[in-house]
């Protein structure tokens, strides 16, 4: 079983990490995290090559990502809620789907990526509404062939507490494993 994982956060041991930590310690299977903030993988120009071309014209860290995304049984949305969304580095490496939306709508291609299970984990302080974010992070895990998507990970006290000390949260994590471990 493997399990893709993006982490919208760029805060070392911050609140997000520490779930997917918790996260991918009760997974059965391998794992890779793509570190969003890390600047490895631009932000899709909408170039259009890939309205013709069965790849990006970008070359960059992404190559490898969507190789690893197109044959995962697993794929995770894990990110702070900034501004009620989901933060802007997550969204500039997932625009990067766009290829895999070419292929379907432009050549007209089967999708190529394998059908999945969905999961999002999502942090905030604990000023505003989560909605939003629910709403993107849903839509990208269905443009990216999640057929189920498990219940989600919360933790809006983060202003007051870390996340990984929230009993509620952990439990979330531990069933959103678990949900995966059951194909
Ligand atoms: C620019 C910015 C915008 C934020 N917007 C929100 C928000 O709209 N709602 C909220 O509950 N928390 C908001 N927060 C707080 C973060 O979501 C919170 O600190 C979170 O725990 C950070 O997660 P991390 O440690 O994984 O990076 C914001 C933080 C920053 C830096």
């Amino acid at each position: 079983m493997k399990t893709l994982i993006f982490n919208g956060s760029g805060r070392k041991n911050g609140d997000t990490e520490n779930l997917i930590q918790e996260l991918v310690q009760n997974l059965d299977g391998e794992y890779k995290i793509v570190n969003t903030f890390d600047g490895s993988i631009k932000a899709c120009v909408d170039c259009r090559y890939c309205w013709t071309h069965p790849t990006c014209c970008v070359q960059d860290g992404w190559a490898e990502v969507a190789l690893y995304l197109q044959e995962c049984d697993n794929l995770v949305i894990a990110s702070p809620i900034y501004f009620g969304e989901l933060t802007g580095p997550v969204m500039s490496v997932l625009s990067r789907m766009q290829m895999f939306w070419a292929a379907k709508l432009f050549r007209k291609e089967t999708l190529p990526i394998k059908p999945k299970r969905g999961g999002i984990i999502l942090v905030g302080g604990g000023n505003g509404s989560a909605a939003a974010a629910i709403k993107t992070a849903s839509l990208l895990l269905r443009q990216m062939n999640a057929k189920e998507i498990g219940e989600e990970v919360f933790c809006f006290t983060t202003d007051a507490r870390k996340a990984a000390d929230d009993p509620a949260a952990v439990e979330q994590v531990k069933k959103l494993a678990q949900f995966f471990n059951k194909m």
